[in-house]
């Protein structure tokens, strides 16, 4: 058996459709098109936002968001469990990164760490929804934000249709934050939404990715420097039909993840990281804890070896990444109650084409190694 950690699928329909589609756009418009536009509005329907602006990745939606609420020299609240992009977002943006712990429940941030960790310098939070995961924590976090005038962001880049009752990740925030990149929920190639209700943001988004263009005028005039950040019509269309399958593709997922709980949840040397309400989590990928005694590593080969793609999304911590670590001086000991997490932990693999059996054959051999 083989089983990859991500797996974008357009079957022949898809493909039929897409190249249609293309034929009409090499004889109109590459960029900035009608393809886009629909996307757009697709996109932020499904959330439920009033505004959603596309652009080349989610990097350039978060320095986009960052670059309207904050001024430079403040510092943004983040966890440490994350992706590089969101160092990259706030360093270049001329703000400071304050790293606060996760919760070994959900493995988004600690509520009870943020609450220390903000100060009068604190311009934003920016919270990420790790593995798709949307905690009930969010609405606690959306209170003290509120209550202190500080920005909340969702980073959603794992989190398309992850919900709480019927409100989904990217509208409890000021901006969600989504990605597009081949090993996400959905693909564009490259990609990235900002959903807002904030028409402010909407707008200035809509410049920000025209190079600052006021696009209101008929005519070129730039009110401040912003970036080509924009997103093709290809993308787009491919954006189109993914969202198309957005259903079926979360129940797929979904199922999976409900076979790793069932099977993995009597097994006393592992955590698995599953909210009780599955549809809570988007399920991009299920992050395992496992017990100090195991090797991680030598577990991650036996897996490879015999078929199973698995991933440390993400390790090192990002304080710890050398282009953050060494900017700082932060040192190992920083947050420790994350870095204990993530040098345990696992990701298993987790898409819309895997199957049940699939999954079975995982926790066969994870009971296995693990015991
Ligand atoms: C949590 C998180 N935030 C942001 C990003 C950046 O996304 P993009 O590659 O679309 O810029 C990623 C990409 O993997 C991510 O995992």
């Amino acid at each position: 058996m083989q089983i990859k950690i991500a797996s974008p699928e357009f079957n022949r329909s898809d493909r039929t459709f897409l190249y249609r589609k293309i034929e009409n756009i090499l004889s109109s418009k590459l960029s900035m098109g009608k393809n886009v536009e629909e996307f757009e509005k697709k996109f932020s329907k499904y959330i439920g936002t009033k505004f959603a602006v596309a652009m080349n990745s989610c990097t350039s939606t978060l320095e986009c968001v960052l670059s309207f609420y904050s001024k430079r020299g403040k510092e943004v609240i983040l966890p440490s469990q994350t992706f590089i992009a969101n160092g990259s977002a706030v360093i270049n943006s001329g703000l400071k990164p304050v790293f606060s712990e996760i919760s070994s429940k959900h493995f988004c941030l600690d509520i009870n760490d943020v609450k220390k960790k903000i100060s009068k310098k604190t311009a934003a939070v920016i919270i990420v929804h790790m593995s798709g995961y949307l905690s009930y924590d969010i609405f606690k976090l959306r209170e003290i934000c509120k209550k202190k005038k500080i920005v909340l962001i969702e980073d959603c880049a794992h989190a398309v249709g992850s919900q709480i009752k019927d409100k989904k990740a990217g509208t409890f925030g000021d901006a969600g934050c989504f990605s597009f990149y081949p090993t996400k929920i959905l693909t564009t190639g490259e990609g990235g939404m900002l959903t807002t209700n904030n028409k402010k943001l909407a707008e200035f988004a809509r410049s920000y990715q025209n190079r600052g263009r006021d696009i209101k005028k008929n005519y070129e005039v730039y009110n401040f420097l912003g970036r080509n950040v924009r997103m093709t019509e290809i993308s787009a269309v491919l954006g189109i039909i993914q969202l198309k399958k957005i259903k079926i593709f979360l129940k797929n997922r979904r199922q999976v993840a409900n076979t790793y709980k069932k099977l993995l949840k009597s097994n006393k040397f592992l955590n698995i990281i599953l909210p009780k309400d599955i549809k809570q989590t988007s399920c991009w990928k299920i992050p395992i804890v496992i017990n100090k005694k195991f090797n991680r590593d030598v577990i991650i080969k036996k897996l490879l070896s015999k078929g199973i793609e698995t991933d440390k999304a993400y390790y090192p911590p990002l304080h710890l990444q050398p282009a953050v670590k060494n900017l700082y001086n932060f040192k190992k000991g920083l947050i420790p109650k994350t870095e204990d997490l993530l040098s345990r932990h696992i990701c298993l693999p987790s898409h819309q084409s895997m199957s049940v059996q699939e999954a079975k054959y995982v926790c066969k051999l994870i009971n296995k190694l693990i015991k």
